[in-house]
Parts: structure tokens; sequence; C-alpha cells
């Protein structure tokens, strides 16, 4: 089937007369004795539903987890890695959790390094939060050093890791996965089953089971992963484009723009150029700040993902990359009609813009 059937029809219940078309939110801790499961911190039926649909979808074992923070960690945990390869600028918490575990070496991969990386685990993000390099994902997993990838920003729509050499994906699944900006989740998706199980093991001890209204909310989203990505991939094209061409804007980072370092693999590795865009104002540091205060209908926000567009200037975070332009502007495109986003951006740079 292809991906926006799977959306669509996997993690459904048998079809029985008069029962509910999807799996039904199941509040519950103690479960009748006599089963397999027997309390819900082990496992979950809301859960599992979830879990049918991105394994289906990556091609892969998905195991769902109360946050992405908690999916990335449990990987790390269970691979137990002395070493890790990873890019230079990728998701701040990731690296944190990584600084936090000194007994892990650190090897800093450029997007065109990976193949010879000398580390015992492949870390990948692609494209990376928040400058978008896209890394090739075949390449870097050419050898026998386990590659994981973070696939947040691509989803299942736009690429399969699992299909392209990697053993695990990971995915926040707060972001496109549930696309309304309101539960945290995370998921794990592993080639191996055993590994799955392990990651099972762990999200049990460790007590990172999701709540079932999250698990039901973030299938409910799911069903329209496909189209909410499509719509919002669209709409950031358009916005790219006549970002490039706006006097008030420096450079716009976009892997579907001809111009992007990354554009041939990305062109090649991904069905869809997703929705995230980056974007350095002339005015640097300032107008970004002020853009991102001056939009009406693009939400300053953290966050991605949703139906519903977001921006902020990410250097405002402490913890952000040094790495990091000061001026980057992260858009979360959403799914609005793109000549309403792109008026009110317009507005709000001719605002920056006089204010310099
Ligand atoms: C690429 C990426 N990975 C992982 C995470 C962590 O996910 P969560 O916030 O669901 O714990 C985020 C959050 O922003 C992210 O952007």
């Amino acid at each position: 089937m292809q991906r926006a059937t799977i959306t669509v029809a996997a993690g459904r219940p048998d079809p029985t007369p008069d029962a509910p078309l999807n799996v039904p939110v199941e509040f519950a801790s103690a479960l009748v004795a006599g089963g397999d499961v027997g309390y819900t911190r082990h496992d979950a039926g809301n859960s599992r539903a979830f879990e049918q649909v991105l394994g289906a979808l990556e091609g892969g074992h998905a195991v769902l987890f109360a946050s992405g923070m908690a999916a990335i960690t449990a990987v790390l945990d269970v691979l137990a890695p002395a070493s890790v390869a990873r890019p230079p600028v990728f998701y701040s918490g990731t690296r944190a959790v990584l600084d936090a575990r000194s007994h892990i070496r650190q090897v800093v991969c450029e997007p065109d390094a990976w193949i010879d990386a000398d580390a015992d685990l492949r870390w990948i993000e692609s494209p990376t939060n928040p400058d978008l390099r896209v890394i090739d994902i075949t390449a870097a997993s050419s050898r026998d050093t386990p590659t994981v990838v973070d696939s947040t920003f691509a989803t299942p729509i736009a690429q399969r890791p699992l299909a392209l050499g990697a053993e695990v994906v990971v995915h926040s699944v707060s972001k496109y996965l549930s696309g309304h900006s309101d539960l945290i989740l995370g998921a794990a998706v592993c080639r191996d089953p055993e590994l799955a199980a392990r990651l099972r093991d762990h999200r049990e001890l460790t007590g990172a089971i999701a709540g079932p209204m999250e698990a039901w909310l973030a299938l409910r989203g799911m069903r329209t992963l496909d189209v909410r990505f499509r719509r919002a991939a669209d709409n950031a094209r358009v916005l790219a484009e006549r970002l490039s061409g706006h006097a008030g804007v420096q450079k716009v980072i976009w892997p579907g723009l001809a111009n992007h370092p990354d554009h041939a693999v990305a062109t090649r590795q991904m069905d869809v150029i997703g929705p995230m865009l980056s974007a350095i104002p002339t005015g640097g540091e300032s107008a970004a700040q002020a853009i991102s205060e001056s939009t009406r209908l693009w939400t300053h926000a953290t966050s991605l993902g949703g139906v519903e567009s977001t921006l902020e200037r990410r250097r405002r975070h402490r913890f952000e990359s040094p790495l990091v332009d000061p001026g980057l502007l992260r858009l979360s495109v959403g799914i609005e009609d793109v000549e309403d986003l792109w008026a009110d951006l317009r507005q709000a740079l001719e605002a920056a813009g006089s204010s310099r």
C-alpha cells in the first residue's frame, strides 16, 4: 500500500458490526489478570494502534514513548555507544543529552564526512534542526556501524531511513506526526524486532509509556499526515521562492532551492522537500527578533509541525548552538492559504525594515 493509504487504513480494529472504526481511547491502569499485559505501564492499546501505523509507514517495529526525548534517551541507553558521530548543528536537546554523557566521545561530522566517521554509532538528523542540512543516509549507513536517523523534519512521507540502510528511526511525534501542537510524544522505529523489544523493556522500567489520550490524539492526527505535510510543503516552496527575491532577506535556507548546498542529495533522497524553512533577514538579529514579534497570522512560538504557521529566532534560546546565525528565523510553515501567509510575512519584513 502507498503511504497515504497506510496513514488511513492501518491500526484499526477488525471491522465488527456496531463496533467503532478506530481504537477507542482506553483509560486504564490495572487490567484484568490472565492476559499478556496486566498493567498499562507495560503496554497499552492506544500506543499499539499508533505503533502499527508508524511501523507500517517506516517499514519497521515502532515503539511509542512519552516524548521525543524519552525515545532518544532510550535509544542511546540501549545501544550504549562509547562514541557517536553527529552533525555540527542538530537538535539542541539531543546535543545536551550527549554532552551530559561525558563518557561518550563525540565525533563531529560535516555532511560529506559520514562515510569515514570513526565512531561506533552514527546519529544522523536529516534535515537538521534548525539549519536544514540534508545528510546522505545511504552513504552514511554503508558501514557496519549502526545508524540512527532523527527523521522528525522529514516524516515517513518524505523519507524512509530504514529502507536507506539505517537501523533505527526516531521521531518527535509532538511535531508533524500528530500535527496539531497539542501533545508531547516520541517514537523509535527499529529494523530489528529484538532491538524494539529492548526499547519496550527500557520504556517499561523508566515509565515512559504514552498516556492513552495523547496516543489516541496522535493517531487521529496521523490519519491526515500525508495531506497536511504535502500542503505545507507546497506553501513552503512558494514562500522560499518569494523570500529569496525580497530585499529584506539576505539568506533563505530550504533544501528545495537550487542554491541549497544539499539540494542534489535532498531531491534524490526525499520524496517531498518538507515544510521547514529558515531565513536570515538583511538586518540580522534585531530584524529577526522584530519580524517574529510583528506577525499577526504567524504565531511567535517554538516547536513546529502543526497545521498553524509558527516562527521564532532560534538563538533567543540560550541552549541553541552558537554555530547557528543569531539572525536565523526558523519557520514552520502550516497549511493556511499561502497568500495570507505571504502577506503577513511581507508586512512583518517591512515593519522590521522601517524600524532599523
Ligand atoms: C529534531 C527533533 N528531535 C527531537 C525533539 C524532541 O522531541 P520532544 O520535544 O517531543 O521531546 C525535537 C523537539 O523539538 C526535535 O526538533
